[in-house]
């Protein structure tokens, strides 16, 4: 469709989920005998006090301990997360120092905290993208609950933890993510890939690859023109904006959706690969049926459901300090406990997350420090435990039928 050379695959198929270690995988060292000091037994026994409250098992049973080494009083070790998002990655380093720190004999520990994201998907996903590990979309029930506004913050919040981040604009018939990225106008870069063959290269906003059907003619020199594109032309042309970009290595590809549950959007959840789809609403009950109808949808269609956001939950007043529930509060929670899919968080109605959007630098970039981003950020790290977390109990086989 965009007359580029089908790409094949020239890297290499990102790992598929391993199985647990047990606690004799998760060393190096030979075990020094006990007379000689503190043993690589008990500086597991005391690292196995720490939960991963995310995963519900201790930190060495999953196999996150790596490199061990003691040194007489000295003792080593990474502990190698499932995301660099997680939630309580400070409270863990700290709890192993804790705990490793006061075994008799311990006289000073290093401990280096690292990541390694799993792949969480069907099989398709290595096949049709090769180095991405996970791929989320991003969908509502209805229009303008401000998906891609959130789409665009995660993937900064994401990208700011550590993690290699992509962002797919999928909504081709309302592109908006090259307008929040300050990237309107960008014409599309075609490389040749060391095979020959050719494919998009993604444009870069805050260490984000984005691609977007906004880049290519005739929106990137006139936004305002109309993509008439019927059913089959929606997932064939999205699946090629995929498949033909050079993403390189990612941990997250986040994929902003067209809005609501009509045949391009359902026409893309089969056609891409999908790690699982957040879903974004606002509490008024008029949205939010909209939106379980959407869940529905995705579970129908066997995508995993991430979890809800609730974008414009509340609004707080600059003059008053007072909160105002606009839109009502705190029905995404409920739905979500309804339904046992995760309740993500809830986002302020906030002057600041709009114009930073219309500015063209997503609020978390913009003023990382403020409440809304703080608000992303806790958002993006609850995400990336639900990843996780759907890596140690992955289905298989996603399979694609129509509904
Ligand atoms: N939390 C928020 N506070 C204030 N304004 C917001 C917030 N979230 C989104 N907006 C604004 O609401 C409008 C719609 O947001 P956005 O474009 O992200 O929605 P959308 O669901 O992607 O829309 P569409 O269905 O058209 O794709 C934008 O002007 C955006 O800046
Ligand atoms: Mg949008």
């Amino acid at each position: 469709m965009f007359g580029l050379g089908k790409k094949t695959q020239n890297k290499t198929a990102p790992p598929a989920v391993p199985a647990v270690p047990g606690p004799s995988a998760t060393h190096a060292a030979p075990m020094p005998s006990a007379t000689l000091g503190v043993t690589e037994q008990d500086v597991l026994g005391a690292l196995a006090r720490i939960q991963d409250p995310d995963l519900r098992r201790d930190i060495v049973a999953l196999g996150f301990i790596k490199d061990l080494a003691i040194d007489r009083g000295r003792v080593a070790f990474k502990i190698e997360l499932t995301t660099p998002a997680c939630p309580v990655k400070g409270e863990m380093e700290r709890m192993a120092r804790e705990y490793v720190g006061a075994l008799p004999g311990v006289e000073k520990v290093e401990v280096s905290m690292t990541s390694q994201v799993r792949a969480v998907g069907p099989a398709t996903m290595g096949l049709m993208l090769p180095g991405v590990r996970n791929v989320i979309a991003v969908a509502s029930g209805k229009g303008g609950v401000g998906k891609s506004t959130v789409a665009a913050n995660l993937a900064v919040a994401l990208h700011s933890t550590g993690a290699r981040v992509g962002l797919l604009d999928a909504d081709i018939y309302g592109p908006s993510i090259p307008g929040l990225f300050g990237m309107t106008g960008r014409k599309p870069v075609i490389k040749e890939l060391p095979n020959g063959e050719q494919a998009f290269e993604p444009h870069v906003g805050h260490g984000i690859k984005i691609n977007s059907i906004g880049f290519l003619p005739p929106l990137c020199d006139d936004p305002m023109q109309p993509v008439i594109w019927r059913g089959p032309m929606v997932g064939s042309g999205v699946k090629q904006l995929l498949q033909q970009t050079d993403w390189g290595d990612l941990d997250y590809l986040i994929v902003d959706l067209p809005p609501g549950t009509g045949d391009a959007t359902l026409t893309l959840a089969q056609t891409i690969p999908l790690s699982g789809v957040v879903i974004v609403s606002q509490p008024q009950e008029v949205a939010l049926n909209i939106a379980v109808k959407a869940l529905k949808a995705f579970q129908e269609l066997k995508v995993k459901v991430l979890g809800i956001v609730e974008n414009m939950s509340y609004f707080v007043c600059d003059n008053c300090d007072k909160r105002h529930d606009i839109f009502s509060h705190g029905g995404a929670r409920l739905a979500a406990e309804k339904f046992e899919v995760p309740f993500l968080g809830e986002l302020p109605l906030s002057s600041d997350v709009r114009e930073s959007s219309d500015s063209g630098t997503p609020v978390v970039a913009l003023k990382p420090d403020s409440q809304q981003a703080l608000a992303f950020m806790d958002i993006a790290k609850a995400l990336a435990a639900q990843v996780s977390i759907a890596g140690f109990s992955q289905r298989k086989v996603i399979p694609l039928r129509a509904i």
